[in-house]
């Protein structure tokens, strides 16, 4: 994000936050997971590809008996994600709610494996139980601000990086790390695990509490 808690402009387009350093870690920590989700405002926004990009990091990750990228989840209620949109393809899941329209859920089947997952939202704690029984213990998060703010207001995140670089974007609308509806008194405190400087900026990471049985 920029220095002033946006991870896009106001314009809501993917700009370059990171340097080559930051890259480099994003794709490692990619590397490192079972599998890598995002909501679908960021396909439509950013039309990411969320596989890794460095050759010998896929190698290792076959040479360890693991899939060269790891599964790419979307949580698209509506099945908004645009047929053509990089993330589909071979091991990708597209999560959507039972208020999919049919023919886009069918155009989408043939480039996604398409799971209905809650009514009229993808209900993540299904979401996350269902890759769990598929084998993902390390689910990696891309954003943006309002899934965000759905898994760490349900309790459903241990950690957060954040890499925070030299700029500032401004703008009311401009998306933040964590957007939805916010917390009230009862805000989620977070335990600094450590901070680095990196490409001009500052590397954070953070754990969060776990969640109290009684909710
Ligand atoms: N700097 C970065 O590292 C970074 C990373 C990612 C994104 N971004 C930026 O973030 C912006 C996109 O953020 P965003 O908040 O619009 O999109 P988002 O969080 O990626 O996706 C939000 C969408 O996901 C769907 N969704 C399905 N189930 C959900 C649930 N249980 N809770 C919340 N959402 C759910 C909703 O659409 P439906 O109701 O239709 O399902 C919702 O509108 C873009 O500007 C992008 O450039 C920046």
């Amino acid at each position: 994000m920029s220095a002033d808690g946006k991870i896009s402009t106001k314009d809501r387009r993917q700009v370059k936050i990171s340097g080559s350093e930051d890259r480099r870690r994003v794709d490692a920590l990619r590397a490192d997971s079972d599998a890598i989700m995002v909501g679908v405002g960021t396909v439509l926004a950013d039309d990411p590809s969320l596989r890794i990009k460095l050759e010998g990091l896929r190698r290792e990750r076959l040479k360890a008996g693991k899939k060269e990228n790891p599964l790419r989840v979307v949580a698209d209620s509506r099945a908004r994600t645009p047929p053509e949109a990089q993330v589909l393809g071979e091991d990708c899941l597209l999560a959507v709610s039972e208020i999919a329209p049919e023919d886009r859920v069918a155009a989408l089947s043939n480039r996604a494996q398409v799971v209905v997952c809650g009514h009229d939202r993808v209900d993540l704690p299904k979401l996350l139980d269902l890759v769990f029984a598929m084998g993902v213990r390390r689910l990696m998060v891309e954003g943006g601000g309002s899934i965000n703010w759905s898994l760490i207001s349900s309790g459903l995140v241990d950690e957060v990086y954040v890499f925070i670089g030299p700029m500032v974007f401004g703008g009311k609308s401009a998306p933040t790390l964590v957007d939805g509806q916010g917390f009230g008194p009862n805000f989620v405190n977070l335990e600094l695990i450590s901070c680095q400087k990196m490409d001009g900026g500052i590397l954070l990471r953070w754990r969060l509490p776990r969640p109290c049985p009684d909710g």
